[in-house]
């Protein structure tokens, strides 16, 4: 159903002690859209991804998807519903091959595979989406920036989720690894999925992203297509800086 909302959070709260980490964010995600959310360092982004997976404890607010409200559900019964995450810091399974690695993310997805051999042949397809088929063998620990960010991004893919979680998978890539990123993320989101994108790379985020959510200081300041956001006073002052505007009229 068009424009059906898949997720949505009211009053979503993170305190840390007297930190507001996140503060009453009010977000509702489409079904199949592309939804970016930036803000400044320390703007509450990572912390508000990490309560929708369940890694981290929602201080206060609710969390909804598909209509069941898993706030404060542990994060592998929200990873059996369909919704899986990249960590901004990546968090690979040392000592295991990058085949491994990814296979585990199949066997602990939404269908999950319990057989071994089914679990490495969509590992394998994740793999060579990724572009990362020659060093399936390869041990983590051997792995550069960019092909550790798109490992991230193969075990997420590998669970086969409806709603991807993604936590600035681009940063640290060339240019011609974003570009590829960037189309990949694309192209999944035809295939049916929808995707929520933390990203600092604004020529990305603003040319993918259907609408975005501004945080700033745990709070929402905007919420709107990415040709408003650009234009948006309070978004420019909090976090683009006149700068970026100028730059993208020029480019414009
Ligand atoms: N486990 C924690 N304990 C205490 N404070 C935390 C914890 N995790 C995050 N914070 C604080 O909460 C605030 C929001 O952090 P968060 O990592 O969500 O920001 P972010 O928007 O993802 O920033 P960045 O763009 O740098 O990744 C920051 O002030 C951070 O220091
Ligand atoms: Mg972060």
């Amino acid at each position: 159903m068009k424009d059906e909302i898949i997720l949505y959070g009211e009053k979503v709260t993170k305190t840390f002690g007297a930190l507001r980490a996140v503060w009453e964010v009010d977000f509702s995600v489409r079904r199949n859209e592309i939804f970016g959310i930036i803000g400044p360092n320390g703007a509450g982004k990572t912390t508000l991804l990490s309560m929708i997976n369940g890694t981290l404890h929602v201080t206060r607010g609710s969390i909804h998807y598909k209509g069941i409200n898993i706030t404060n559900w542990k994060p592998h019964r929200i990873a059996e519903l369909g919704i899986s995450r990249t960590f901004q810091i990546v968090k690979p399974f040392p000592g295991m091959t990058l085949l491994e690695n990814v296979s585990i993310g199949a066997l602990f997805g939404k269908d999950k595979i319990v057989n071994i051999r089914k679990a490495q042949e969509r590992a394998r397809y994740v793999l060579s989406r990724l572009n990362l088929t020659e060093k399936e063998q390869a041990p983590v620990e051997t792995l550069n920036v960019s092909e550790r960010k798109r490992l991230e991004l193969a075990r997420a893919m590998a669970m086969d989720p409806d709603l991807i979680l993604l936590d600035e998978v681009m940063a640290g890539s060339s240019p011609a690894d974003l570009e590829k990123i960037m189309e990949l993320i694309v192209e999944l989101n035809r295939e049916g999925k929808t995707i929520l994108l933390i990203e600092h790379v604004m020529k990305a985020i603003m040319s993918i992203s259907h609408r975005i959510m501004v945080l700033h200081h745990g709070e929402k300041i905007a919420e709107d297509k990415p040709e408003n956001i650009s234009k948006n006073d309070k978004v420019i002052s909090a976090y683009l800086g006149s700068k970026y505007v100028k730059r993208s009229q020029q480019n414009a």
